[in-house]
């Protein structure tokens, strides 16, 4: 059996990570004040949190995809290069693009994520139960830049498959989204056939988003107020999880759900060298999920350079779909 093989490139300090944060904590320009990056949702903890909202009634995304794979396997197939080396864009669990397996047949599975922890053990699972596959993990903060080691393959050496799910790209505002998929065509490399299949969350009912994100087992509520105990850690703070609540609101002028800690009393946040004082009702702005129609995502697709995207959704005409996963050749 081949052994995973394992890169850390996510160097961040623990103090830049804190000044980060901090700067996030203290900041009073945006509106809604205080905003953290969704990216320190995912400790161990947060990743496990994650993996239990998939299984909600409420959170239509990851079904409504799969669902979408499982109709459209052979077509996906067909346009997806063979032996492709497969990387997959913060893989979580792996979940995803295992069961995909069948049907992408990859030669080399690359493993992306910023829960390094996480990665570790599902890469050794994964290993088991394909022992002759090429497996790759890298730990890397891809909001930073995306920088492919030569362990992910030369870039020249096949062609390449992108692979973004579960509507992450959902977490970037769209000029970062846009930058952020420049950065994606451009690690397709240079081989001809390679591309990026990504899954994207639609426009649709904003009570169907709103209980989406916050759902009646409160699975939602704990994967977000995680945060709080993720920010005593890195930054040292003294927040208390009883003094904030979880709140979901659709935005519809932005086109996003948003999450927010709401402070349920006038507190102060204290931490080593400075505290911010938040009163009653105060928010931290903790995670945007941009919500798209097809026509926009697929012009944002064209803007990064991609070739025209083929879509398929969840229903007959694209633009009734919930939901919608696009393949876009580099
Ligand atoms: C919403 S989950 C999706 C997981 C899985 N791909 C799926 O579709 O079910 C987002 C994943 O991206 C990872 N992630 C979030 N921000 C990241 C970043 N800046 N760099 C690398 N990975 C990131 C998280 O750790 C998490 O595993």
């Amino acid at each position: 059996m081949k052994t995973p093989v394992f890169v850390q490139l996510h160097h961040d300090s623990a103090e830049h990570i804190r000044q980060e944060l901090i700067q996030g904590l203290t900041a009073n320009a945006q509106p809604g004040g205080a905003t953290v990056s969704p990216k320190f949702l995912y400790d161990a903890l947060g990743s496990r949190l994650f993996e239990a909202i998939t299984e909600l009634p409420e959170y239509y995304p990851t079904r409504t995809e799969a669902a979408i794979f499982k109709a459209h396997a052979q077509a996906m197939a067909r346009s997806v290069p063979p032996a492709a080396t497969l990387i997959d864009l913060g893989a979580g669990n792996c979940g995803k693009a295992a069961a995909l397996f069948g049907v992408l047949a990859p030669r080399r599975y690359v493993a992306i994520d910023i829960s390094v922890d996480f990665l570790r053990g599902t890469l050794d699972v994964l290993q088991r139960q394909h022992p002759a596959m090429d497996l790759v993990g890298i730990g890397l903060d891809f909001s930073q830049a995306l920088d492919l080691p030569p362990e992910a393959g030369e870039p020249g050496s096949g062609p390449r498959l992108l692979f973004y799910p579960g509507s992450s790209i959902g977490n970037f505002t769209p000029a970062q989204a846009l930058v952020f998929l420049r950065q994606v065509r451009a690690a397709c490399g240079p081989v001809a056939g390679s591309g990026l299949l990504i899954g994207v969350d639609l426009v649709k009912d904003a009570a169907e988003l709103e209980a989406a994100y916050d759902d009646a087992l409160g699975v939602t509520a704990a994967f977000n107020r995680n945060l709080i105990y993720n920010l005593n850690r890195l930054v040292g703070t003294d927040m208390r999880l009883a003094d904030w609540a979880h709140l979901a609101l659709f935005n519809r002028l932005e086109s996003r759900i948003e999450m927010h800690l709401v402070a349920q009393r006038d507190l102060s946040v204290q931490w080593p060298g400075g505290q911010r004082a938040f009163s009653r009702g105060e928010r931290i702005h903790t995670e945007n999920s941009y919500k798209w129609t097809v026509a926009g995502f697929s012009q944002l697709l064209r803007e990064a350079g991609f070739a025209e995207p083929q879509v398929w959704t969840d229903a007959l005409t694209a633009d009734a779909g919930r939901f919608a996963v696009m393949w876009a050749g580099a």
